[in-house]
């Protein structure tokens, strides 16, 4: 693939063995089989940009690895990475750094709410959101998302109702949204920006795969919104989906408004998170500052990734439902017509087909026959996968019609 002239190549497999890689060193934990071909977790199967792997050796080479510090280039690389993708001008002291987003979504909610107090999520949704609540004694609040027109859409009318009971005090929003991969349109996020405002509700909204967005598709940053929305808001990004440096443990929160920063930073203070790890530093500066090519192109492949996929399922995973996903690197396959039981669904993908997927009971009641895929991976792994599935299900039918 060639974007500004210059060559990507994303075909190329390259082992992950051995390299205390949780995607391909940990299956017989995770699965309880090791021979399986592993599409899970959200990392991806491709090399950092060159940019990135040699800034790291270079500094890697300098054999002491002490406490390190914020450089103001850091601030700037994400200043400018925000205005030039994305359109939102912030200030520097909105930015705050943290170990990762599940950390920085917990922390928020622990200076943004009192324990008992009712934290709205969108599921089908990202499992840890339901962790992040319920560890800290708040209550889990859910406007699930509804599948209308071939789409997973927001229940605004639900989002209504909940968000004007009282004892709801924040919405986690995921944007855009894993695992049903929709880029929310500007108009969505107007209305749940309305209702936010009129009901007083700070929205915390986690944008990891905000640079993740496909052709006719756009990201918007909630907090871009308007003023209003802007200071009752909390934003969580990282570049460590972006350009799959997430083992480094870095990310950071955007947080206009002084007095939600003071509390957050409260937190931070008190739990001594106020040191960043030094690798997850140096990768998210010099990847903001010259990984737009490689982003470019890597879009581009995941794309056509995710058209594969579409057009696999389409003709020879019959009665099994995927959308394209408008963002992301993760799609959302539904084998109801198969099977309703989250276990049934899981032992047959791991034990039948032998390939590792996110069982999706783990996103919710509304994930039950689901499973979710992820297409960061070289498109003969995805084939390959895929075969393994088309053969199991194939399996699958020849045993129900022999019982019958
Ligand atoms: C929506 C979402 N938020 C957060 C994370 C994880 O973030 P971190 O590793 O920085 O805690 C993921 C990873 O898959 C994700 O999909």
């Amino acid at each position: 693939m060639i974007k500004n002239n210059i060559t990507f190549d994303f075909d190329q497999r390259i082992s992950r063995h051995a390299t205390g890689s949780v995607k391909w060193d940990a299956l017989g934990k995770v699965f309880g089989s090791e021979d399986i071909l592993p599409l899970w977790i959200a990392d991806m199967d491709f090399p950092s940009p060159e940019a990135v792997s040699t800034k790291l050796n270079e500094r890697a080479s300098h054999p002491i690895y002490g406490y390190n510090t914020q450089e103001s280039s850091l601030y700037q690389s994400i200043i400018e990475w925000l205005k030039r993708r994305h359109g939102w001008e912030i200030e520097k002291d909105w930015i705050l750094f943290a170990p990762g987003v599940v950390p920085s979504i917990t922390l928020s909610i622990l200076a943004l709410s009192e324990p008992g107090d009712g934290i709205i999520i969108q599921p089908p949704v990202y499992p840890p959101f339901f962790d992040s609540i319920k560890d800290n004694n708040r209550e889990v609040v859910e406007n699930p998302l509804v599948f209308k027109d071939s789409l997973y859409e927001i229940d605004f009318e639900d989002l209504d109702k909940k968000l004007s009971n009282p004892k709801n005090k924040l919405l986690l929003l995921c944007s855009p949204h894993n695992p049903v991969g929709r880029v929310w349109r500007e108009e969505e996020l107007r209305k749940i920006y309305e209702l936010c405002q009129k009901y007083k509700v700070d929205v915390l909204s986690d944008e990891i795969h905000s640079d993740l967005v496909f052709d006719g598709h756009k990201h918007t940053v909630f907090a871009s919104l308007g003023t209003p929305i802007c200071k009752q808001s909390v934003t969580f990004m990282a570049a460590s989906k972006t350009f799959n440096v997430a083992g480094l443990n870095f990310s950071f929160i955007i947080v206009p408004c002084k007095r939600r920063r003071a509390l957050i930073e409260g937190w931070m203070h008190r739990l001594h998170m106020n040191r960043n790890n030094l690798f997850g530093v140096l990768a998210t500066e010099v990847a903001y500052q010259e990984g737009n090519a490689w982003l470019d192109a890597l879009l581009s492949y995941l794309e056509e990734n995710a058209d594969v996929l579409v057009d696999f399922v389409k003709t020879r995973l019959i009665g099994v439902k995927v959308n394209k996903p408008e963002g992301t690197y993760l799609a959302w396959l539904d084998f109801r017509a198969y099977f309703t039981d989250a276990k049934e669904l899981e032992h047959f993908l791991v034990h039948t087909a032998k390939v590792g997927l996110n069982s999706g009971g783990n996103f919710g009641i509304q994930g039950k026959g689901f499973a979710r895929i992820n297409l960061a991976t070289q498109r003969s792994v995805l084939l390959e996968a895929l075969t393994r599935i088309e053969k199991a299900l194939k399996l699958k039918l020849s045993e129900t019609t022999k019982h019958l």
